[in-house]
């Protein structure tokens, strides 16, 4: 079975995809995480996404792998190195959707998910993972919320982690990522025909929760 869960950034998708996928015990497999992973290297080493020839020797060179540990959180590792909290950094979603936009690297981490994902049970999130990367899902979710409660919710997240950042800045950066996303040529961010569409401005993690999971049971 495989359920697709796409939407906007801070809808609330890796938290509910990874309990969903807990309480049905599928693998939870969180696509942004490797985009997230390919544009921290790129930044690493001062890749340019325009450079095609570089950002080409800097994927055959990837190997991206995503795991849990003892404590059922996720790992993402890049040729070993674990980068799980490196990648949550404001600085890095500032500019993966540059590099997410461009084709190779999105064949890349399209083939690493699909392979993830073969004969298991999964649960997936990402932009496009209804409309290209599993396209027979059996249940297909958009997930989003108003632009000032994603903000909101990873302003929270952001403070968490220690990143000091102004709620205004964030919406504009949330905005702008979206578009850029929403807009790009190859695999935009879209609601696939069959999604269901779930507005969770006003919902908490739960009721989104049993919302998916009532889907599912159907
Ligand atoms: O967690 P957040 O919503 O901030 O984003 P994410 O899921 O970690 O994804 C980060 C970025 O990766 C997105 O803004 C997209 O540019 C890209 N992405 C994508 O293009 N396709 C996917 N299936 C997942 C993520
Ligand atoms: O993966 P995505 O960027 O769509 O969002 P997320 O990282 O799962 O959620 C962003 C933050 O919003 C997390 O801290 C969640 O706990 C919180 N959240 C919430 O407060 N209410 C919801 N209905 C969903 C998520």
């Amino acid at each position: 079975m495989q359920i697709a869960i796409d939407g906007p950034a801070g809808a609330g998708k890796s938290t509910i995809a990874k309990k969903v996928a807990r309480l049905l015990g599928f693998l939870y497999i969180d696509s942004g995480a490797l985009y997230r992973a390919v544009a921290l290297s790129a930044l690493e080493k001062q890749i340019d996404p325009q450079d095609e020839a570089a950002l080409a020797r800097l994927l055959q060179g990837l190997h991206l792998d995503l795991s849990e540990d003892a404590k059922g959180n996720q790992v993402v590792q890049v040729n070993g190195r674990d980068v799980s909290r490196a990648i949550r950094d404001n600085k890095v979603s500032q500019v993966v959707s540059v590099y997410s936009a461009v084709p190779a690297v999105r064949q890349l981490v399209t083939a690493r998910i699909q392979a993830l994902a073969a004969s298991r049970n999964v649960v997936m999130d990402g932009r496009d993972i209804g409309s290209v990367v599993l396209p027979q899902a059996d249940v297909k979710v958009f997930l989003t919320a108003s632009v000032a409660e994603r903000a909101r919710r990873r302003l929270l997240q952001l403070q968490a982690q220690g990143e000091a950042v102004g709620q205004e800045t964030l919406e504009a950066e949330i905005a702008a990522r979206d578009q850029k996303d929403r807009e790009r040529a190859v695999a935009p961010l879209v609601q696939a025909p069959d999604a269901l569409y779930l507005d969770s401005s006003n919902m908490d993690i739960d009721e989104v929760c049993q919302h998916i999971l009532a889907l599912i049971r159907k």
